[in-house]
């Protein structure tokens, strides 16, 4: 009895002066963006996320978010947290964030009120051409897109992160690399996560000796949890490339250990292909949503376009008045997705080779008639929803994302890939580097789909030099008065671009707390293949009602691995996603 006396509010307001002690303290040592307590979370929230006053990481796994936290604590900028977080997943995050891969990093600058976008995703090698995916008969052979050595993009990663640290970092380019070449060098731990990813990847990555030696012993078992996983060719590497900066990478011994390995499996790329890659710095795609602002990454990604045709064509309604888990709101939001992945089949492509109408598929209008025929009585099928005209309004599962944030305001949001688990499972003998397969994002042949089902058009055809389209959707979103309020992201190959809709639309329209967010269950429609995938934790009530609109319902995988920080007053507040065990938010 006593213990509940102690929660009767008078004993709480007498306790009170103390607490305000307690918190004045708290907000001198602390500063002025803690001058503020965190805000209290209403009793209904069922998860927490993590509360820092200064700056938060983010990312999939614990190494890579110690690492950049501790370049933050030591008052490097969230670029300069990015850059090692994103080298120290190379070595520790293997299956996604290999140095062979490639990505886009979204920046805010809070002093220039600048966002923009890095785009160092990778290139088709000069060499490729069209029809180099297609067998004698004329049809697409998957096996030469994804594991050949032709399924080999010129990789991106080093250029870009380099590109991001030399521009708008602050520290040396040696203390970013540091830890990732203490990992590579000294080990760390092999986690369940690793473990599990490198048990399922065996029948492919085993048969290649470098990756081999590196992942399995000799019989073909696991490095198993626990054992200490060193890379030292891998830490060479590195050691490279903090020394002579990205020529360490893409000229001199390590590409051309690259080239002899990929022309000996009768690859394509060039000396010259690695030493020409170029990363190109982009404006965002930009618009509004309600009140607020959101920049995302344009072509040769689809994923800012269609998160803000998305966005776009869900505004005119309240989302949160149809309330979360139900019918109506996910029928709403399935038939806007089958809309945007239909105009993403035709219109979308590297915009430095075609033309991507962007502003006419972002156009207000031309989203309004694209939903004229929506309706909340049933399922359109996908055979009754075409690819839009917006040129003629009138005839009417692996990749890693992290999000960083700084003390001054910063922010970054940064997506990179080698495609598949281990991209091609090709390890480069004598660099510890895992190449990806990122050339089978190009349509191998307009209209046959990619190994995530999405169809793409002529635009997206393979052609040399060219970037191959991306579902990558780093997010930054400002609040009215241009300040940072939600950095967001997944893997998850076409399903990204939902995925990430879903986290602003939880935050903004749902008000839910990142935490809650980023655990609600998850929902996609992609307009071919037809179905609407869920995962497990709708009511069977509301998947009966989506079926009866005539929905195909299956109930799936989980959907995605968001690494999101939300602002609440004038706190940081973080959360990584529990469908991938590695992954960790730290603040300070
Ligand atoms: O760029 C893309 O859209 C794909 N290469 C991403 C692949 C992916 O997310 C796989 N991860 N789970």
């Amino acid at each position: 009895m006593d213990s509940v006396r102690l929660l009767e509010p008078v004993t709480l307001s007498r306790r009170r002066p103390y607490f305000l002690v307690l918190w004045l303290l708290a907000a001198v040592v602390s500063g002025p963006v803690g001058a503020e307590p965190p805000p209290i979370i209403s009793g209904a929230a069922r998860f927490y996320p993590v509360y820092a006053p200064n700056g938060m990481v983010a990312t999939q796994e614990r190494h890579a978010t110690e690492a950049a936290l501790e370049v933050l604590e030591e008052g490097g900028n969230a670029v300069d947290a990015a850059v090692t977080a994103a080298f120290t997943l190379a070595v520790t995050l293997p299956r996604a964030g290999a140095l062979g891969g490639g990505g886009f990093m979204v920046v805010h600058l809070a002093e220039e009120e600048r966002t923009f976008a890095i785009d160092y995703r990778e290139t088709a090698p000069a060499a490729a051409h069209r029809d180099m995916f297609l067998r004698e008969d004329g049809t697409a052979d998957p096996t030469k897109s994804r594991f050949s050595a032709l399924a080999v993009g010129v990789p991106g990663n080093v250029a870009g992160l380099l590109h991001a640290l030399e521009n708008y970092g602050t520290i040396d380019r040696r203390r970013a690399l540091a830890p990732a070449i203490a990992l590579a060098e000294e080990g760390f731990p092999v986690s369940k996560d690793l473990f599990d990813s490198l048990v399922i990847a065996a029948p492919r990555l085993f048969r290649d000796p470098a990756a081999r030696e590196v992942f399995y012993t000799r019989f073909g078992a696991p490095r198993v949890i626990g054992e200490t996983l060193r890379q030292p060719d891998l830490a060479n590497t590195l050691r490279r490339i903090a020394e002579d900066g990205a020529a360490g990478y893409y000229t001199g011994p390590v590409a051309e250990k690259t080239v002899d390995f990929l022309r000996g499996r009768g690859g394509i790329m060039t000396l010259e292909d690695l030493a020409e890659y170029r990363p190109v710095e982009r404006s965002t795609v930009s618009g509004h949503y309600r009140e607020f602002t959101v920049h995302s990454m344009p072509p040769p990604s689809s994923g800012g376009i269609h998160l803000l045709q998305l966005l776009k064509m869900l505004e005119p309604e309240s989302i949160a008045d149809m309330g979360f888990g139900s019918a109506r709101k996910i029928h709403f939001m399935a038939e806007a997705m089958k809309r945007a992945y239909a105009d993403r089949s035709v219109h979308l492509g590297d915009t430095d080779f075609v033309d991507v109408p962007m502003s006419e598929l972002l156009d207000g209008g031309y989203l309004a008639r694209r939903m004229a025929d929506f309706s909340p009585h049933g399922a359109t099928p996908a055979a009754d929803i075409s690819p839009g005209d917006p040129l003629h309004p009138a005839e009417g599962d692996n990749t890693t994302h992290f999000s960083i944030v700084d003390a001054h305001g910063n922010a970054v949001a940064n997506t990179y890939s080698i495609n598949f688990s281990y991209g091609a499972q090709m390890m480069v003998p004598g660099t510890g580097v895992l190449l990806n397969n990122t050339m089978d994002d190009f349509s191998a042949k307009p209209g046959t789909p990619n190994a995530y089902g999405l169809i793409g058009g002529e635009k997206n055809a393979v052609e040399g030099g060219k970037r191959m389209l991306s579902s990558m959707t780093p997010t930054i979103v400002l609040d009215e008065g241009g300040d940072v309020l939600l950095v967001t992201g997944s893997p998850g190959g076409s399903r990204i671009i939902t995925t990430t809709l879903q986290i602003i639309v939880n935050t903004i329209d749902h008000g839910m707390n990142i935490a809650e967010a980023t655990n609600a269950p998850r929902f996609h429609h992609q307009w071919l293949p037809e179905y609407l995938r869920v995962e497990n934790g709708f009511s069977p009530d509301t998947l009966g009602i989506l079926r009866r609109l005539g929905h195909e319902v299956r109930e799936m995988d989980a959907m995605g691995s968001t690494q999101s920080i939300l602002r609440e007053g004038s706190w940081w507040t973080g959360a990584s996603d529990p469908r991938r065990p590695d992954a960790r938010t730290l603040g300070h």
